[in-house]
């Protein structure tokens, strides 16, 4: 695998897109679309594909929000999407450590994420496998905390 973080371009936007979840399915994110309408209207949101060998396998956005009232919300995973052919296989993992690396460069010393630990697919042992502490709840959410200082 080589795996890549990518901006959003004409030539990925569709593969983007056609990630899951499609609008009828259920699982514990929004769909692409709805993230990249989002990016759209929030400069701070930070939207990357992920590729391997050129080939879009997830979608991550971030978002960097550093003045934001709500610890919460000033810096973390916003959303995470991988192919479901493409799960099990460290695409997630790569997309936080790219998250975490991108707020190294920014100088912010931890990384939050939002989870639904109630849901049927809850991602909730993917973030405690890649380090994300629960450190409280916000919107009938699971808040986890990431150290991203090397
Ligand atoms: C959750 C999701 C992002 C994980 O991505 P992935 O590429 O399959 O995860 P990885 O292969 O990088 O897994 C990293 C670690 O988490 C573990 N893990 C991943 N999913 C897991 C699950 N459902 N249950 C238990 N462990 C899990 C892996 O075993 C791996 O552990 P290890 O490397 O320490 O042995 C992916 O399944 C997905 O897109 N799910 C649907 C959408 C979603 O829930 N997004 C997050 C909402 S914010």
């Amino acid at each position: 695998m080589v795996l890549r973080l990518e901006e959003l371009s004409v030539d990925n936007l569709g593969d983007v897109l056609r990630l899951p979840p499609q609008a009828a399915d259920d699982e514990p994110v929004a769909p692409t679309v709805w993230s990249v309408a989002e990016a759209y209207v929030h400069p701070t949101a930070w939207p990357r594909a992920v590729t391997d060998d050129g080939v879009v396998v997830g979608f991550v956005m971030a978002n960097w929000s550093p003045e934001e009232p709500e610890p919460a919300f000033r810096a973390g995973i916003w959303r995470l999407n991988v192919a479901t052919a493409a799960r099990g296989r460290g695409v997630g993992r790569f997309a936080v450590e790219q998250v975490a690396a991108e707020a190294r460069r920014r100088g912010v010393d931890r990384i939050t994420v939002l989870w639904d630990a109630t849901h049927a697919r809850s991602p909730e042992q993917f973030y405690l496998r890649c380090g994300f502490r629960p450190t409280g709840e916000l919107l009938g959410e699971v808040v986890g905390e990431l150290d991203v200082r090397v």
